[in-house]
């Protein structure tokens, strides 16, 4: 397994272009397959891109974690504070709003490193629960979602491009959060 290769750490704004590219092409290995051209052309245009990341980055609403593996950038998560849908229903939600490994490193640990530190993170901000939103074609991050211990609470839409999609939205509780959230 590559766990115990797989170091941790926080973005910073530094980080702005190589997370640009690898957020953009970890969603087009994801996501092209199954969807057209157009649409992922729209969702790229409007998701990724130096500027864009940078300013995620620069953003004390959102926490940016990479892993890394052999030096090389194996996957990334980034937490959203923000408002959560009613279905997750817990207090001190923080968002799981991206969660991405590279191909080449699925299935060999470096997604589990990624989330005990993701969730770490947002302990650290105080939150009472994690919740996310993942297609609901998407079977194997819902796989990799329930056996980190999350939870099916119910749906909600996703635009990508012109297409309406609907989401499975799941959610972790992490008990009751100490402090409110931050951001
Ligand atoms: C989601 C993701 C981070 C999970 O990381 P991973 O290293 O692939 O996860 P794992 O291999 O540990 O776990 C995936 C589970 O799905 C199972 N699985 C694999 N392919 C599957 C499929 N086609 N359908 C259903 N389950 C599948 C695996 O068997 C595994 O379960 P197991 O450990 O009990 O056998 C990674 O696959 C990824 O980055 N995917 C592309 C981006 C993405 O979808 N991100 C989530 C957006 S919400």
């Amino acid at each position: 397994m590559a766990e115990r290769l797989t170091t941790i750490r926080r973005a910073v704004p530094g980080d702005a272009a190589a997370l640009a590219e690898l957020g953009a092409r970890t969603f087009r290995d994801a996501f092209e397959a199954d969807n057209t051209p157009e649409d992922m052309a729209l969702y790229l245009g409007s998701s990724y891109g130096p500027d864009l990341q940078s300013a995620e980055l620069r953003n004390p609403g959102i926490v940016t974690l990479l892993a890394e593996c052999e030096s090389q950038l194996a996957g990334y998560s980034q937490l959203r504070a923000g408002p959560a849908p009613v279905c997750v229903g817990r207090p001190g939600p923080i968002e799981l709003w991206r969660f991405y490994v590279e191909r080449a490193w699925q299935g060999r640990g470096v997604a589990q490193r990624l989330m005990e530190a993701t969730i770490e993170a947002a302990a650290a901000r105080g939150a009472g629960t994690i919740w996310l939103s993942v297609w609901e074609r998407n079977d194997r991050a819902q796989a990799f979602y329930r056996k980190t211990g999350f939870e099916d609470r119910g749906e909600r839409e996703f635009i990508l491009g012109n297409d309406r999609q609907t989401d499975r939205v799941m959610a972790l509780e992490l008990g009751e959060p100490d402090v409110p959230p931050r951001g």
